[in-house]
């Protein structure tokens, strides 16, 4: 157990999930729940383990970017061993269960190809994924969320154009205890129907607010623009582009939609 006995004593209480954060590693203040989580994960930690954090100091983001994760922030990172070929859903798998988290709360969220989730167009959550692979097998999965629970993104400047948080829309705040247990216990529903590939790609697409938007999409460097229209078997992006064919965009950024996200 580390930091703080309480808001461990908290979450694991009212937690009842099978496996997914029973084991929790709790730290008020962490340099990047990715990296402990990390470590964890290569002494052995089980399936399901968790690191949670108050506040991060070196939060990670997306194509190396950092991640602002000041207190009233949920940071989180979970140990993930699935099989390899199943990888591709997980973007599907932890933007389903944050969105379904969120709405619990009352609130409709948004996913932004892959894994971002908005509320009104604004950035509400990033979700980062690692892996760790030797040889051609999956040592572990990494699955990092971060949401904007209960502070005001408007304090700091680096996202107040961009991003919003759940108590700006809620008007309160909101128990991190009780947003974490939600949370986990989605991430669970949704990751135990890893086996049902069009059930998640499906879900995924109806609540995927990309589609039929004109986008930019940009991976390191390369961008390519066009109409959104659908998210294929693989869970790559499908743009159309302005000649009428289409192309897959397995990974990357997508950087202006209609929104001006
Ligand atoms: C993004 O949108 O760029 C992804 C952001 C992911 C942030 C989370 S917060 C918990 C975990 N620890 C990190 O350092 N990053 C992820």
């Amino acid at each position: 157990m580390d930091g703080n006995p309480k808001m461990q004593a908290d979450v694991t209480s009212r937690l009842h999930t099978l496996f997914m954060a029973k084991h929790l590693h709790f730290h008020e203040v962490a340099s990047s729940t990715q990296d402990i989580a990390r470590e964890l994960a290569e002494n052995g930690a089980p399936e399901g383990t968790a690191v949670l954090a108050g506040r991060q100091e070196s939060g990670r983001g997306r194509s190396g970017r950092s991640w602002l994760s000041p207190s009233g922030g949920l940071a989180t990172s979970v140990v993930l061993r699935p099989d390899i070929s199943e990888l591709y859903l997980l973007p599907a798998v932890s933007s389903l269960a944050t969105r379904q988290a969120i709405e619990m709360l009352g609130l409709q969220a948004d996913i932004k190809w892959p894994n971002d989730l908005l509320i009104c167009g604004r950035k509400v959550c990033g979700i980062l994924i690692e892996h760790s692979l030797s040889f051609g097998t999956l040592k572990y999965s990494i699955l990092g969320i971060g949401i904007n629970v209960n502070f005001n993104t408007s304090a700091y400047h680096e996202i107040s154009d961009i991003a919003t948080s759940l108590s700006m829309h809620l008007g309160e705040d909101i128990p991190l205890q009780k947003m974490a247990v939600l949370l986990y216990t989605e991430l669970e529903n949704f990751y135990l129907r890893i086996k049902e590939p069009k059930f998640l790609l499906d879900k995924w697409a109806e609540h995927m607010i990309t589609l039929g938007q004109r986008v930019t999409s940009d991976f390191y460097g390369k961008r390519v623009d066009g109409i959104a229209r659908r998210v294929s078997s693989n869970g790559s992006l499908v743009i159309e582009l302005p000649g009428g064919t289409e192309q897959e965009i397995v990974a990357g950024d997508i950087l202006s939609n209609q929104d001006g996200v």
